[in-house]
């Protein structure tokens, strides 16, 4: 199936006659300049629409003594009466859940950005300095957004950065030091991060590991289990203050389909079982495990923060991507590379995270599950509301065992 781009949408198309304008609050409406009628819903489809999201760059919005509203384009210094946001109006719709899949699963992260400006917008991307985690703090750079490469190796960060700007060298990007493996440096890093920047819009964890062989981090949980999950709680539980000011913001958990082969129950839910001792530990199921507790703290985290403006999800990237992931196992690197004709290309595997993090229809959603761009339904397991709770206590617990001063 051919991906969605935007602007070549014929179903949207106006007959002859029509004109679509939006009003001071943002509500589409359409005019019949041969009746001289105006209604709210296109002629066409019968549906309504409404402009939402930050002006273009550049552009400015002024109302006119007569009470006019005019957009003046300050780069080509040109003026109109038309809203430039009205060419990606999003469909308001009965339900906020309830929206149109635009993308599939061979649309780009650049696709799904098409015409956006990010400029004013600050992102962290975990693990940003390779793969999956690079190429969205690419697509997100190139479209004006600030992004901060939250990583354990700067000069790697530094090589990413240096690579961007080959092509656009104005892209606004920064490495800031974090061990996953390390709590103390999770907090050092959000206390860096408030001090100097003290608003967050988008949150992306995307750092991981896969087929570890055991080991224990400093704080004394495995290292599979703390970084995919505690950690990167961790880190989204200090940025709450941030991700407050900025919000509407969003946090974005990249987790993984592996989330179904889980063998978490609500009565399994405890310290040994979420980072086992070494003769229990199978690192396939500790990396399932891991993805289902980020789905599972999305939905949580969704309903916590549901008042706060700050929109939670978490998704599926794309099925054995090419990246460093299968790095600690060769049979699995063998795998990865006799697959790589058929998987994502790295551009298509950060699309549903870009998705995630910029949609304009998300703007009123939280806590759902996305794979392709598109909503989806994740393991039963993943939406059971005991594990959630359970799951919320006992992440307060091993982060105050760690001492982490955090109040859950
Ligand atoms: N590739 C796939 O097929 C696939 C499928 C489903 C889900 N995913 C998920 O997609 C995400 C991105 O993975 P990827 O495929 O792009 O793999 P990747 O290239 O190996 O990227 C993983 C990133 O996580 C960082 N990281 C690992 N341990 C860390 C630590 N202790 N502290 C700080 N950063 C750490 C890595 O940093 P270093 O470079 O320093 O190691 C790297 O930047 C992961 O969450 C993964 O589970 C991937």
């Amino acid at each position: 199936m051919a991906a969605f781009v935007p602007d070549s949408d014929s179903e949207d198309e106006l007959p002859p006659g029509w004109e679509e304008r939006a009003t001071s609050d943002g509500s589409v409406y359409y005019v019949n300049h041969n009746t001289k009628g105006t209604q709210w819903t296109h002629p066409r489809t019968g549906k309504k629409k409404k402009v939402t999201g930050e002006l273009p760059y550049g552009w400015e919005k002024i109302t006119e003594d007569n009470g006019r509203i005019v957009f003046i384009d300050h780069l080509n210094r040109t003026t109109t009466y038309t809203d430039p946001r009205l060419a990606f109006a999003t469909e308001e719709k009965d339900f906020p859940t309830d929206f149109r899949q635009k993308y599939d699963a061979s649309s780009t992260a650049l696709q799904v950005l098409h015409g956006r400006e990010l400029n004013g917008k600050t992102a962290i991307v975990t693990g940003g300095n390779s793969g999956i985690g690079f190429e969205t703090a690419r697509s997100l750079a190139l479209h004006g957004c600030k992004v901060i490469i939250a990583c354990r190796s700067l000069e790697a960060a530094h090589i990413a950065i240096r690579k961007v700007r080959e092509k656009n060298p104005n892209a606004d990007m920064e490495a800031m030091f974090i061990s996953l493996e390390k709590l103390s440096t999770v907090k050092l890093f959000a206390k860096r991060f408030i001090q100097r920047f003290g608003k967050l819009d988008i949150l992306i964890l995307n750092a991981g590991v896969f087929a570890l062989p055991y080991t224990k981090t400093v704080d004394g949980y495995e290292t599979t289990f703390q970084v995919n999950y505690l950690s990167q709680v961790y880190l989204t539980l200090l940025l709450e203050d941030p991700l407050t000011r900025a919000s509407p913001s969003r946090v974005v958990f990249v987790s993984s389909e592996s989330h179904r082969m889980n063998n978490i129950t609500p009565e399994k839910l405890n310290i040994d079982h979420v980072s086992p001792p070494a003769s229990q530990y199978w690192s396939m199921m500790a990396y399932n495990n891991s993805k289902l507790l980020q789905v599972v703290f999305a939905r949580k985290l969704a309903e916590k923060w549901a008042q706060k403006a700050i929109c939670v999800f978490s998704l599926h990237p794309g099925n054995m991507v090419t990246t460093g992931i299968a790095r600690h196992w060769w049979p699995y690197k063998v795998l990865f590379a006799i697959v790589r004709p058929f998987t994502k290309s790295l551009q298509q595997a950060s699309s549903t995270t870009v998705y995630c993090a910029t949609a304009p229809e998300l703007e009123n959603v939280s806590g759902i599950y996305f794979n392709n761009c598109c909503r989806c339904d994740p393991a039963k397991s993943g939406k059971n509301r005991v594990t959630g709770e359970k799951l919320w206590h006992l992440t307060g617990e091993l982060l105050r065992k760690a001492n982490c001063q955090i109040e859950m």
